[in-house]
């Protein structure tokens, strides 16, 4: 066969990358508090309560001198809210010393991180009450050795705040702040609060400089934010503790900032809120993308009243004008009092993260309006729910074509063969209308073959440029010790990051974006390859889903041969499965009667179909997570792939008659005749190349990207007007992954090469990705 050839046009132009490659931000996993937000202290204003999560408390995160928890004590060591520093943080501690007392707080992930010869801005609020008295502010390491020490004597008759510099001796990654009073040091302490000097760009109350420094490496142009599920799972009324995020919460100063349940089942300082991510965005150069709840709980089915919607539409028309406005407007001047008088040039909004159901819609409608008459630069971006396909995510769409959002954000997590599957999903959108903004996605891992398959992928969105106009892989920072969702794209503890396979590829796409499509044509590439049956067959059962369920009336109809399987009247408890038979025929529906005799009330079961003995298999979710879903999912190795969803609920005692119908790779499932589901499970497919060309109009080179997501090298000539090309190429083995102790497990190189005769032969390594970069 013939070496391929890929020859360039950079005189054809193709469509605008414009802000295409961004990255998403979530307060998941500890990724603000205990992550990226620099604070050292963890509960440093004692508002840690047990609507956060079940072990906390007040005092959650302090110890004794000995290290043991801290305990109130009836009239020495209390926590108070009477005249606090402020009232949106009630609570302080208050000391009543009769002999010495020692606090310590050891900050996230079991101990702090100092570096010896590095400065750390020790801060609290004091009010002492009755005299002057000196506390002892001291680093020590786990074992209890003093690395830094100073003292400060504090006479405040009122709330007033004591800042010192502690500069550490030593290295120490089990190192805690430690005060120390006086027997009768009479008086309260709020916001205790430790941050290193060299936080990123020396911000006060900034982020922390290892961990923004690998975002802003990146260079993103957009970053969206502050979550995700974080957004939207609360209450509606703004005050309360478990309240939705509401971004008025999170602005002004620090300490008078109120505590939030997290959803994720931890604690929200704030202290990292919006003023701080306009800030970071425009210190890593990125495009600020903030996401608003919009008036609806999809996990609680809260919905705000249409009369009470006006507080919520002018909590957006705000936030327009705390980013842009002048600093003579009510929200600018906060803006410029907290110190950036200049507009953060907002330019995208986004209502709304991946919802679920009409009451997110029917709101949705009050903000387009409104922001649409006020500010309409901006671009609006709606929400296509938390699945690929299917009645939500039509529903989103319709919504969005209805009103004339700018963007719709989609989001989906998938196996790898769903990606490969679904190479050319958007070659099949309408170039007209609303665009993608593709919000979250990942593939279910941090392997470098999830990362090379990412790539494959995101070349699909470089030739849709016309269509994608958005995408960030998602989530991206997890504490090693708090990890609520796998995979991420960055890991870190107290002292150290590293980046995931994932991060590398999504950077080296980031950094060499390009600015617009220029044309290229390939000769003589293989044919792509197709894996898998080309029809769904193996095993049929039943599997609780954590609600009991009695099944009736089933039967299994081989349209192929005509033969007829009926089964057993029977129930199924919550975790049981049952396999009934095996069927290996390109048609045939499976029909049933049933009813949820018991269990979760938000659970419901699911038919198992096309299972294979290594335990791969397709399911019809009836319930699903919430009870709020009818679902086809694939699973494979472990690993899920809805591949479409509509909304559809359970209810117990009530019997319905369920038809899965299998023809080839296309299930239909109607629940009492109404078509719910109805997807064909396309086969993986693996191109010779993954292919696109860029300019890059700002530095004046071309880029030609080309992805292998097969194992072996292939080699082809590029052809293009230049005498010398930069090669850089990234190759992994298939299933190895980053960590703190092998850090960049991949293989990368950069070559010169020169290019003859306008030609040039690459290699592009097996499950490789090679840049090739001219002027
Ligand atoms: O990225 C993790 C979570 O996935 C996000 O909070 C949510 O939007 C999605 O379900």
């Amino acid at each position: 066969m013939s070496k391929p050839i890929i020859s360039i046009d950079p005189n054809q132009k193709g469509h605008d990358l414009g802000d295409l490659y961004g990255l998403f931000f979530e307060d998941l996993n500890h990724a603000a508090d205990g992550g990226l937000y620099a604070e050292m202290v963890q509960n440093r204003s004692f508002e840690y309560c047990s609507i956060d999560h079940p072990e906390y408390h007040a005092l959650y995160g302090w110890m004794d001198e000995k290290g043991n928890p801290l305990q109130q004590e009836a009239l020495t060591i209390r926590v108070l809210n009477e005249a606090p520093l402020h009232q949106n943080n009630p609570h302080y501690l208050k000391i009543d010393a009769t002999g010495n007392i020692t606090i310590q707080n050891d900050g996230f992930n079991h101990g702090m991180f100092f570096e010896a010869n590095k400065q750390y801005r020790f801060s609290f609020f004091v009010r002492n009450l009755m005299e002057e008295t000196t506390i002892g502010v001291s680093l020590k390491t786990g074992d209890g050795e003093i690395i830094a020490q100073a003292s400060c004597v504090v006479n405040y008759k009122d709330w007033k705040q004591f800042e010192l510099i502690l500069t550490a001796e030593k290295t120490s990654r089990t190192g805690r702040l430690v005060l120390e009073f006086l027997p009768g040091a009479n008086l309260a302490i709020d916001m205790v609060s430790l941050f290193p000097i060299h936080t990123f760009k020396g911000r006060i109350n900034g982020c922390r400089k290892d961990i923004a420094e690998m975002l802003a490496d990146m260079k993103p142009k957009f970053l969206r934010f502050p979550g995700g599920c974080l957004v939207h799972d609360g209450s509606l009324n703004s005050e309360d503790r478990d309240s939705m995020y509401r971004w008025k919460n999170t602005v002004g100063p620090v300490e008078q900032r109120p505590s939030r349940r997290n959803s994720w089942r931890y604690n929200q300082s704030l202290g990292l809120g919006f003023y701080e991510y306009f800030v970071l965005c425009e210190d890593i150069g990125a495009k600020p993308l903030p996401v608003l709840p919009g008036g609806f709980d999809p996990h609680h089915q809260r919905a705000v009243p249409f009369e009470k919607m006006d507080e919520w539409v002018q909590d957006a028309l705000d936030l327009v004008e705390f980013a842009n406005g002048s600093a003579t407007t009510k929200w600018g001047a906060l803006r410029a009092q907290m110190g950036h008088p200049e507009p953060f040039h907002l330019e995208y909004l986004a209502i709304g993260n991946e919802e679920v159901g009409q009451p997110f819609f029917d709101r949705y409608v009050f903000y387009h309006q409104a922001l649409r008459e006020k500010y309409p630069d901006i671009k609006l971006i709606n929400s296509a729910g938390p699945f690929a396909a299917g009645s939500e995510f039509e529903r989103g769409w319709n919504s969005a074509g209805e009103h004339g959002s700018d963007l719709v954000d989609e989001h989906y997590y998938q196996t790898t063969d769903w990606y490969l599957a679904n190479h050319y999903r958007y070659d099949d959108y309408e170039s007209t209308g609303s665009k993608v903004f593709l919000g979250e996605y990942a593939s279910w891992g941090n392997e470098w073959y999830n990362a090379v398959v990412e790539a494959s992928y995101m070349i699909g969105f470089e030739r849709n440029a016309d269509k994608v106009s958005l995408a960030c892989y998602a989530p991206l920072l997890a504490n090693i010790d708090y990890v609520n969702w796998r995979p991420n794209m960055i890991w870190f503890d107290q002292e150290k990051v590293y980046g995931s396979q994932n991060y590398y590829v999504q950077k080296i796409f980031m950094k060499n974006q390009g600015t617009r499509n220029i044309a290229w044509n390939a000769i003589d590439l293989p044919e792509a390859e197709v894996n898998g049956d080309p029809f769904i067959h193996g095993a049929i059962g039943v599997e609780g889903d954590l609600a009991n369920i009695c099944y009736q009336n089933m039967t299994i109809v081989n349209h192929d041969s005509g033969e007829v399987t009926t089964i057993p009247d029977g129930t199924i408890g919550s975790t049981e499965q049952k396999i009934f038979t095996n069927i290996n025929s390109e048609h045939y529906t499976i029909a049933f009667d049933f009813e949820k005799i018991g269990g979760k009330w938000d659970k419901g079961f699911k038919l198992m179909f096309g299972r294979k003995d290594n335990g791969d298999s397709f399911y019809w979710l009836l319930g699903g997570w919430q009870n709020q879903d009818t679902i086809i999912r694939s699973v494979q190795n472990g690993r899920v792939s809805d591949l479409t969803q509509s909304i559809w609920r359970v209810e117990a005692g009530k019997r319905y008659h369920c038809e899965l119908r299998v023809n080839k790779r296309t299930i239909t499932a109607t629940i009492d005749n109404d078509l719910l589901n109805q997807i064909e499970a396309a086969l993986p497919q693996k191109e010779a190349l993954y292919i696109n060309a860029v300019e890059d109009s700002v530095n004046n080179k071309k880029i030609v990207k080309l992805v292998n997501v097969r194992e072996e090298a292939i080699t082809v000539d590029l052809e293009f007007p230049a005498s010398k090309v930069y090669l850089h190429t990234l190759n992994g083995v298939k299933d190895s992954v980053n960590s703190f102790k092998n850090p960049r497990n991949f293989t990368e190189s950069q070559l010169e090469k020169e290019v003859v005769n306008g030609r040039v032969e690459v290699e592009v390594p097996s499950l490789g990705i090679v840049f090739a970069t001219y002027e």
